[in-house]
């Protein structure tokens, strides 16, 4: 199968982000929401993006930025941008119950060779085909945030996707100048179930008093050369979608992932981190 045109829903943070990815490795790109507002602000931050961190720094022509754009048309009609692609890819809430009634629906409109992906950083992807007919054309391709810059893509195999689906993702995701890893199924796969536990466990120890907020960042970062200490990042993701996966995650495994009880009273008390300008840290 030829991937030429892409459907995008939602266009987020992520769907934004992976519209201009796909769109600037030359795919056309039909970007959904549910109204033209989110619409018309994604695509202004796709042109803010190319133009500051694109163009600005000699790696495209403003040309070049032009022809992306122009590559991204934006639709609030989902069944309509979904009529002329060959994958979809899908960016809406982590919500397993809008997840499972969307891919339910797209793979009632969609010819049956189409693929359809779910950028889900947490959920089964077996779980969330579970009411498609056509469970062997749905495939997780996890991007990471900012979607045009990191390197990752995480490729989840559902229990019931097809190798050929596979295959095809894998190829698509290399195509856009990413290094794959392929995962089978499983609630947090690879990235999300490791950097859970590494938030989760710094989280721990600020509660326990073993070290201060900024003591446990940097020992994070000069011990093992990360680039971010796990209380900045968490506050930089969301204190709120840590909480949400540990939950998810201790549903799913058990005690050892239980959320830090300290991450659900910041939650309480709207310490999101970054967004709420509150959480470990003040912004
Ligand atoms: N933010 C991250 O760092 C990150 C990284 C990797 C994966 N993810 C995953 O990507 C997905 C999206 O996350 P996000 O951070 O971009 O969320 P977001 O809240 O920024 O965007 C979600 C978008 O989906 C739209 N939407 C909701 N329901 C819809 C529907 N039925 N039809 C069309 N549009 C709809 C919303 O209007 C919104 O614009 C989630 O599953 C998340 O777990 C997020």
């Amino acid at each position: 199968m030829d991937i030429k045109k892409i459907c995008i829903i939602g266009a987020g943070i992520m769907g934004h982000g992976i519209a201009q990815l796909v769109a600037t490795h030359g795919y056309d790109v039909n970007l959904v929401d549910v109204n033209d507002e989110v619409l018309n602000k994604a695509k202004a931050s796709i042109e803010k993006s190319l133009n500051r961190f694109f163009v600005a720094k000699n790696k495209i022509t403003a040309e070049e930025a032009e022809k992306i754009l122009d590559r991204i048309s934006l639709n609030v009609n989902r069944d309509d941008a979904v009529k002329d692609v060959q994958m979809g890819i899908e960016a809406v809430f982590e919500d397993i119950t809008l997840k499972q009634q969307l891919f339910s629906e797209l793979d009632a409109i969609c010819d049956k060779d189409v693929i359809l992906a779910s950028n889900t950083s947490s959920l089964s992807i077996t779980d969330i085909a579970i009411k498609s007919k056509n469970p062997d054309r749905i495939v997780g391709i996890h991007f990471f945030n900012p979607a045009p810059v990191m390197r990752l893509i995480e490729l989840i195999k559902g229990k019931n996707t097809s190798d050929e689906v596979l295959k095809t993702s894998k190829k698509f995701s290399e195509s856009l100048n990413k290094t794959v890893v392929t995962v089978n199924d499983a609630p947090g796969f690879v990235t999300t179930r490791l950097i859970y536990v590494l938030c989760n466990e710094a989280a721990n120890m600020k509660m326990e008093g073993i070290a201060s907020t900024e003591d446990i960042d940097i020992a994070c970062k000069l011990a093992f050369n990360f680039p971010m200490g796990p209380l900045e990042l968490s506050d930089l993701v969301g204190n709120d979608i840590y909480l949400h996966i540990g939950e998810y995650l201790e549903k799913e495994f058990g005690d050892k992932y239980k959320p830090c009880p300290i991450l659900k009273e910041m939650v309480d008390k709207n310490l999101l981190g970054r967004k709420s300008k509150k959480g470990f840290y003040e912004y």
